[in-house]
């Protein structure tokens, strides 16, 4: 290589490191269940400017079990391997203090995905998961309240989630600290049947509410969802449709997902993950919302305290807001009975762990 050339790719090379160092924003996320499926296809996008801006680095804290750790080492070098500017260290830990002291984010991906056996028995609903995955949010709950930053927004992936957001942020017990449990998945999932349905663009598909908790009961409203403006519903015209396929459909998708690929949603929960993370940072259009759970402050009715998932908007000063005055016809007000009733009563199985 020509001289001339080489010393101008080290200037480059040198600009940028000092740019780096010096002008780049830096955040800590950390992530459990980082040797698993979800965190396959999540951790580059983390990493590669994607989610929190070109002009962020991010520290990833990578945490998993005693027993699996040591494979992180595989994942990390991968991530060296992608070599994203924006990457800032890569660290891998079994401690769960060590790995989410001083975060801003944490992503709780980590615990046990339904469709598999265990004792004998086969996993069928995300609430059969309730006392296996329950446990492990309470110490992680403790220890985010405790070391996290006061800021820190945490996103429950780990099913069932909204329930394990409960058990967390009790644990946790940081009331400036925000807790999220994900239904991003189910809102990009009816997002993409009404499309397909009303033969649009997925793109003029706006106001996608899920009510309610991620299971086969939540509510993905299609008379407040738009369609280049209008009511999906309106739009579609088809009532029996409505009930009979896309509810059931988008209700049953994540069983669809793991008996069709024997596995449990990976690429598409993980593009959920990072659709609610960039919702949640960055202001939300006029016109539309984000989905996702939080917990009630009794809007709508919904008993206080539950993570219910909401119509959300994050404000230009970065406050995330439930939206009022949604209008909820006879039809939605049943089934958003039927999904409260339902995390009320996985509030009352898990009572010994939320104090
Ligand atoms: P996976 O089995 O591939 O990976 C889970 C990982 O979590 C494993 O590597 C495991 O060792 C780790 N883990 C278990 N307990 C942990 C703990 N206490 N601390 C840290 N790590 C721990 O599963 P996956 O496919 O990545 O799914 C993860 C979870 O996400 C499951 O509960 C699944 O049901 C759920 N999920 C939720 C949604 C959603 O929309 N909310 C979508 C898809 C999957
Ligand atoms: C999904 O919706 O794909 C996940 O919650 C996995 C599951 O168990 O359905």
């Amino acid at each position: 290589m020509p001289l001339v050339q080489f010393l101008m790719m080290e200037k480059e090379i040198f600009l940028s490191q000092i740019y780096k160092e010096k002008y780049m924003k830096e955040i800590n996320v950390a992530v459990t269940g980082g040797a698993g499926q979800i965190a396959y296809s999540l951790l580059p996008r983390l990493i590669s400017g994607e989610t929190f801006g070109r002009d962020t680095k991010v520290n990833l804290r990578l945490i998993e079990i005693p027993q699996v750790v040591d494979k992180l080492q595989g994942t990390i070098m991968e991530l060296i391997d992608c070599g994203f500017e924006q990457t800032g260290e890569l660290v891998s830990t079994s401690d769960i203090k060590e790995g989410v002291k001083d975060a801003d984010w944490i992503l709780l991906v980590g615990s046990i995905p339904r469709g598999i056996v265990i004792d004998g028995k086969k996993i069928e609903e995300r609430s059969d998961l309730l006392k296996i995955n329950g446990g492990i949010f309470t110490d992680q709950g403790a220890a985010i309240g405790e070391l996290a930053k006061s800021d820190a927004k945490i996103l429950v992936v780990g099913n069932p989630a909204n329930t394990n957001a409960l058990i967390g942020m009790n644990s946790a017990n940081n009331s400036t600290q925000q807790w999220f449990a994900m239904t991003a998945l189910d809102a990009n999932r009816a997002k993409a049947q009404l499309a397909e349905k009303a033969a649009a663009e997925i793109s003029s598909v706006k106001n996608m509410i899920i009510w309610g908790n991620h299971s086969p009961t939540m509510y993905p409203d299609p008379y407040n969802a738009t369609i280049n403006g209008a009511s999906a519903a309106e739009v579609i015209n088809d009532n029996q449709w409505i009930e009979d396929s896309y509810l059931p459909l988008v209700q049953q998708r994540g069983k669809a997902v793991i008996d069709a690929r024997g596995a449990s949603s990976a690429a598409s929960a993980a593009n959920a993950a990072i659709d609610t993370v960039k919702a949640v940072i960055n202001p939300t259009k006029e016109g539309d919302c984000f989905s996702a759970a939080v917990v009630s402050d009794g809007s709508y009715g919904i008993p206080k305290g539950l993570i219910f998932g909401f119509p959300l908007r994050t404000n230009s000063n970065g406050k995330i807001e439930i939206i009022q005055g949604i209008e909820l016809n006879e039809f939605a007000q049943t089934k958003i009975k039927v999904t409260t009733e339902e995390l009320e009563s996985e509030r009352e199985a898990v009572a010994d762990l939320i104090g």
